[in-house]
């Protein structure tokens, strides 16, 4: 099997303003809010940990230090749990400890789109291929997301993005792929199209918040074009990587949740809830009481 530079490092997107959830979200940053019982943030985190990643890349701005808080040391915490013999809690403030030289900053001034949120992290990235992780989009699967496209990427080598199908009039929401192998579980994409009318759509497999890419993505970026929305996009530049790399979508295993919706975001919380094996019962009675 060929050799492809491995994906040591992960870039996660935080500097968004997270609008679709005011007023929650006027001074905590959106990443924050929880799913079951841990922020958006931590659960796309322990996926890129457990998927190998040893170098997480946070694109903050203002307000957002929160988030570099949740994942430090808390020694006066940790010292009351152990003294009160909550070895559970122990263990689940442990899982969101970044460990000493593993967590790199950097700021985007101004949320001008994902695209130029990835470019704001090019230093840090350097010159090797990396995973972005968009803590907006969750999936529940044993074997997380990421891991599942880093076995695509070491048969393929090149850029892989994680794909689901959505319905035909949902298109112009989303960075659709063009392909010819649509059915297929691995898709060769040969070209991509963020937020296209239906009608002109090259397909309805849309692109889900995870991505591998290579850094000549980041010299696209460079050139700060807009695109839909007047936003720099990612798709835009990752569209110019086509026919130059090898580039795949990943129809990947599990149940994916847009948290960046309302109704999303409530989906997630009963899915993650009944997944839970201490809630998860209790849940479903609760449910059932609803309905
Ligand atoms: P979204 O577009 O879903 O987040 O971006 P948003 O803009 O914060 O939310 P709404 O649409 O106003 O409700 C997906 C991820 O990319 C980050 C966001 O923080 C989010 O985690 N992002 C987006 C940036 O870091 N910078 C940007 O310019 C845009």
């Amino acid at each position: 099997m060929a050799q492809f530079k491995p994906v040591r490092k992960a870039v996660f997107p935080v500097a968004g303003l997270g609008t679709r959830f005011l007023p929650a979200t006027k001074a905590m940053p959106k990443e924050m809010l929880p799913i079951n019982d841990r922020p958006l943030i931590q659960h796309v985190y322990e996926e890129a940990r457990d998927a190998g990643i040893e170098e997480f890349i946070f694109v903050t701005g203002r307000q957002k230090e929160m988030l570099e808080e949740h994942f430090d040391y808390q020694p006066e915490l940790m010292q009351t749990l152990e003294a009160r013999g909550k070895e559970d809690m122990v263990k689940k403030v442990r899982d969101c400890e970044m460990p000493a030289g593993k967590l790199f900053l950097t700021r985007q001034p101004c949320p001008l789109g994902l695209g130029h949120a990835i470019w704001c992290a090019k230093k840090l990235i350097g010159d090797e291929p990396f995973a972005i992780l968009l803590p907006d989009d969750l999936v529940l699967n044993k074997q997380g997301c990421l891991s599942q496209m880093i076995d695509v990427y070491n048969k393929n080598g090149g850029n892989v993005v994680a794909v689901k199908n959505v319905p035909k009039e949902d298109t112009s929401k989303y960075g659709i792929v063009d392909t010819d192998n649509e059915g297929d579980k691995t898709v060769s994409i040969k070209g991509l199209v963020e937020k296209p009318d239906p009608a002109n759509a090259p397909s309805t497999l849309s692109i889900v918040g995870r991505y591998i890419l290579q850094p000549e993505v980041l010299d696209h970026l460079a050139a700060f074009e807009t695109g839909a929305g007047n936003e720099i996009q990612l798709t835009d530049s990752m569209a110019k990587l086509i026919g130059y790399q090898p580039f795949h979508g990943l129809r990947f295993d599990g149940d994916h949740f847009d948290c960046g919706s309302r109704l999303g975001f409530i989906e997630a919380n009963i899915a993650y809830g009944l997944a839970d094996k201490d809630i998860g019962n209790n849940v479903k009675t609760i449910l059932k009481n609803y309905s």
